[in-house]
């Protein structure tokens, strides 16, 4: 295992986390309909919604899996693994992602969602890797801009390692 230096504490997550879902809140209502990213979301996901129904919101999500990260090297095509089979017309939603990097993940997605007849897709991102952006992509909440290095932990991995860390770091 290489070493792993703290980029972002687990508080300052939880902090930031409620800010997100606060102002979520303040933006869509009551109701919330997310589309979550797998794998690397999911953790920032429950802590997410755990916050927004704190907040009297009623969450319902689906998942989404595609594939494009090889190790440590962005392949830059797509795959779809896992699409949804919930029907998503006319609908307002917050995808859900952990990292925005080059952007190719978010652009492909939200034209899949726009092409199920959503109404608006809203993205909401844990983390921002600006440095190496390839498609231009609007990210509606953002929860830390990063340096473009290697990040792990809070459900992001490197090779399926270090998802179970409390806090983000970064990995020599
Ligand atoms: P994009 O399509 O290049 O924006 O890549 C987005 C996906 O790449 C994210 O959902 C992550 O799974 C993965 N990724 C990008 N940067 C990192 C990183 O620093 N650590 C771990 N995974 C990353
Ligand atoms: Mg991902």
């Amino acid at each position: 295992m290489n070493e792993v230096k703290v980029l972002i504490t687990d508080d300052e997550i939880k902090k930031r986390v409620h800010e997100l879902a606060l102002a979520i809140k303040t933006e869509f209502g009551e109701n919330i309909y997310c589309v979550v990213i797998l794998t690397g979301a999911i953790v920032f996901f429950v802590d997410l919604l755990r916050a927004l129904t704190e907040l009297g919101a009623c969450v319902k999500y689906s998942l989404v899996k595609v594939s494009s990260y090889k190790r440590k090297e962005s392949a830059g095509t797509i795959n779809l693994e896992l699409g949804m089979e919930e029907k998503i017309d006319g609908k307002r939603i917050l995808l859900v992602e952990d990292i925005v990097d080059t952007g190719v993940t978010l652009d492909f997605l939200k034209k899949y969602l726009l092409g199920k007849n959503a109404e608006e897709i809203k993205i909401c991102a844990l983390l921002d890797k600006k440095a190496r952006r390839k498609k231009h992509i609007k990210i509606d909440y953002i929860g830390f801009k990063v340096p473009d290095k290697f990040v792990v932990g809070y459900g992001i991995d490197y090779d399926q390692q270090y998802r179970d860390l409390s806090y983000i770091g970064v990995i020599d």
